[in-house]
């Protein structure tokens, strides 16, 4: 019998497995890292909400029409359950539940949360298009300003220019107050209608519930007559309020140099935005994909019960920017590190090799043989196991506290005193400079 991992979704390997960029535990952490440290220095607080959510908080949040919910999502079963779990298929609304289930309305406002776990979608898979995939999640709470979407914007663009992702361009467009999505949606309607056997199923179903989905469609049918038709844009529909608020935003992204397009065939997959929406996108992972998306959600609190509330915000596709980063070769290969690995060469010399692995972890990282081996083989396993020094004490150091030390990039060896150890490998105390 083999089991093997469910459709869409993936297993990240450990350095020493050497996996593909696409695989690697080590580049996804260091992708969390680099985003958290440019959250963290813009003053977002980090916060973790569950997995598991309840199926309203989607319908709400996400929205009826979305596709996500129509097709996309993952029911939990469990022995006395009624189809009341999901596995969240996304962060924002669990994100504006918390802070109204957690009152942190008693907070500063503007509040910056960040966050960043898996995410879950029934999709049909294909590259860059995963079951469980991961987001990193940025949210703004409580200010209506045009200041907070830039600042958004400008921290998602300055976490792939940390990531080092010289091809991704930001899309920039609004997709309006609830008002001028109504009267946009009748445009739509009246243009649509009269050659509506043309649409695909799924289209002549979105006429009356979401007729911007349409423009969205990958379906060819929606396409070619959408191309013939030539809609007008929701851009052409902004109220006054709604222009002004994408003017100013657009303002300071131009006064930071913040390089964007404007675009306005942007409409988003989740039901919740209001005003301005964009995306990021980048040529190596494909036109239809995105490396992440986000906008401005006012209404969202209200949809899910609370008081009105201002948001705007962003999600990144880690798995997206894993390929990216592949595409662009950007990679960097994961250094094995400076490890110390110990070992003894006979048995009597074991607890020293014990004592003084576990004293020098807590200055970088010691691994140690569990048997005594000759020399050669410690060594030859400490280069399997990547890495920098091997350590060893036997006969001739027992009893002296003295280690025979060998640079394995090098060759070169010594001998040196236990307690000069850390010293001599460059480690500081209170410092892991090993890994
Ligand atoms: P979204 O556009 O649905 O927005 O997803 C954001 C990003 O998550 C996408 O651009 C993509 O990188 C990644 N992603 C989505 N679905 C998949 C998938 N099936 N496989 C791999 N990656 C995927 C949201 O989720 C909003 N909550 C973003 C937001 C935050 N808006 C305001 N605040």
């Amino acid at each position: 019998m083999s089991i093997s991992r469910p459709k869409g979704t993936m297993d990240l390997l450990p350095p020493l497995a050497r996996p593909g960029p696409l695989q690697s535990q080590a580049a996804f952490s260091r992708i969390l890292h680099s985003a958290g440290q440019v959250l963290n220095r813009a003053g977002a607080q980090a916060i973790a909400t569950p997995i598991l959510e309840s199926r309203q908080l989607a319908e709400h949040g996400v929205g009826q029409s979305s596709d996500i919910v129509l097709k996309e999502m993952f029911e939990v079963r469990y022995q006395g359950g009624h189809g009341d779990l999901i596995l969240r298929p996304e962060g924002t609304a669990s994100v504006v539940r918390a802070y109204l289930e957690n009152g942190l309305k008693q907070l500063p406002a503007p509040l910056k949360l960040w966050t960043s776990g898996p995410m879950f979608r029934a999709e049909n898979v294909q590259k860059g298009r995963l079951r469980q995939f991961h987001q990193i999640d940025y949210e703004v709470l409580g200010s209506d300003q045009p200041l907070a979407d830039a600042e958004a914007i400008d921290l998602m663009w300055s976490v792939v220019q940390v990531l080092g992702l010289g091809q991704a361009h930001l899309k920039v467009g609004s997709v309006g107050d609830p008002a001028d999505r109504e009267r946009y949606r009748a445009y739509l309607r009246e243009l649509l209608s009269p050659a509506q056997e043309r649409l695909s199923p799924d289209s002549r179903r979105r006429l009356e519930v979401n007729p911007l989905r349409i423009l969205d469609s990958k379906a060819p049918a929606d396409q070619e007559l959408l191309s013939e038709l030539a809609p007008q844009n929701l851009l052409d529909f902004l109220g006054e309020e709604a222009r002004e608020h994408l003017d100013a935003v657009t303002g300071y992204l131009d006064s930071w140099g913040v390089p964007y397009q404007l675009d306005p065939s942007i409409v988003r997959g989740l039901d919740y935005y209001q005003r301005t929406a964009w995306e990021l996108h980048h040529g190596g992972i494909g036109a239809k994909s995105a490396l992440g998306g986000g906008g401005r959600y006012d209404g969202l609190s209200e949809l899910l019960g609370g008081k009105a509330l201002s948001g705007v915000g962003w999600a990144l596709g880690v798995e997206r920017l894993l390929l990216a980063l592949q595409e662009e070769q950007s990679l960097q290969e994961p250094e094995l590190g400076s490890a110390l690995y110990l070992g003894a060469l006979t048995e009597a010399e074991q607890p020293a090799v014990l004592a003084l692995a576990r004293e020098l972890r807590a200055l970088g990282t010691t691994e140690f043989a569990y048997r005594p081996r000759p020399a050669a083989t410690h060594q030859r396993e400490a280069l399997r196991r990547g890495a920098r020094w091997l350590g060893l004490i036997g006969p001739e150091e027992r009893g002296s506290g003295r280690v025979s030390l060998k640079d394995l990039a090098s060759g070169e060896r010594w001998e040196t005193g236990a307690a000069q150890l850390a010293a001599q490998l460059g480690w500081a105390a209170g410092r892991d400079t090993s890994r």
